[in-house]
């Protein structure tokens, strides 16, 4: 379990359990959502490279650090990861942003791409790959598996709950790849709900059930 990362700052587990509750407001999911993007984003980009650069206070001359955060690629998992990708984009507000739609073909169970776009020189990029829910694992590997045909310089993958048979999944297809998570969950259930879980994060975000 080396390369999973369990964000267990008080704020992240609070706000968690606020969002898992069957009653919290579709309004206040989605924000508690952002929230908690935006706390996650300062532990999935701590080891982010500084570079120097010259700056003038108005004191006098000094080396400052920046962060290249242009170099960064937002990859949000339609359509839940949506819900990640504002509360992030407020630490790095010049990422840029790729999108991946799949679906989960019914006779098959494979994961069919609909969608797929990410910006230009992808070789010169690092990648956070977003989906709230790791649960079969079996769309966020297929989504990693695309996204490497277009030889990213890194890539992480982050999620709010994780369930340990989507953990097991990624970890054998993408052992290269760290996840990081708020909570690991129990299991799943026989429909692929995350338990205890929050439910179908998508609905909660977008309202639609
Ligand atoms: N996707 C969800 O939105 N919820 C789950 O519990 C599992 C997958």
């Amino acid at each position: 379990m080396s390369n999973i990362h369990v964000i267990n700052h008080p704020l992240v587990q609070h706000k968690l359990t606020l969002m898992r509750r069957k009653d919290a407001s579709t309004n206040s999911f989605r924000r508690l959502l952002g929230e908690l993007a935006t706390l996650m984003a300062y532990e999935v980009t701590r080891d982010m490279p500084l570079s120097d650069v010259e700056i003038e206070t108005p004191l006098e001359t000094m080396t400052g650090k920046v962060i290249d955060g242009k170099k960064l690629v937002l990859v949000s998992i339609l359509r839940a990861g949506n819900g990640f990708l504002d509360g992030m984009l407020n630490v790095v507000p010049v990422a840029r942003v790729g999108h991946i739609g799949l679906y989960r073909d019914p006779e098959s169970l494979q994961a069919v791409e609909y969608y797929f776009k990410m910006p230009s020189d992808m070789n010169e990029r690092d990648v956070i790959v977003v989906d709230p829910m790791l649960a079969t694992g079996n769309s966020a590997s297929a989504a990693l598996t695309r996204l490497k045909q277009t030889e990213p310089r890194s890539i992480k993958f982050v999620c709010l709950l994780a369930a340990p048979e989507g953990i097991a999944k990624l970890q054998q297809a993408h052992p290269d790849v760290p996840i990081y998570t708020a909570a690991i969950d129990r299991q799943l259930n026989s429909h692929g709900y995350i338990l205890p879980g929050l439910g179908d994060a998508g609905d909660r975000i977008f309202g639609t059930k």
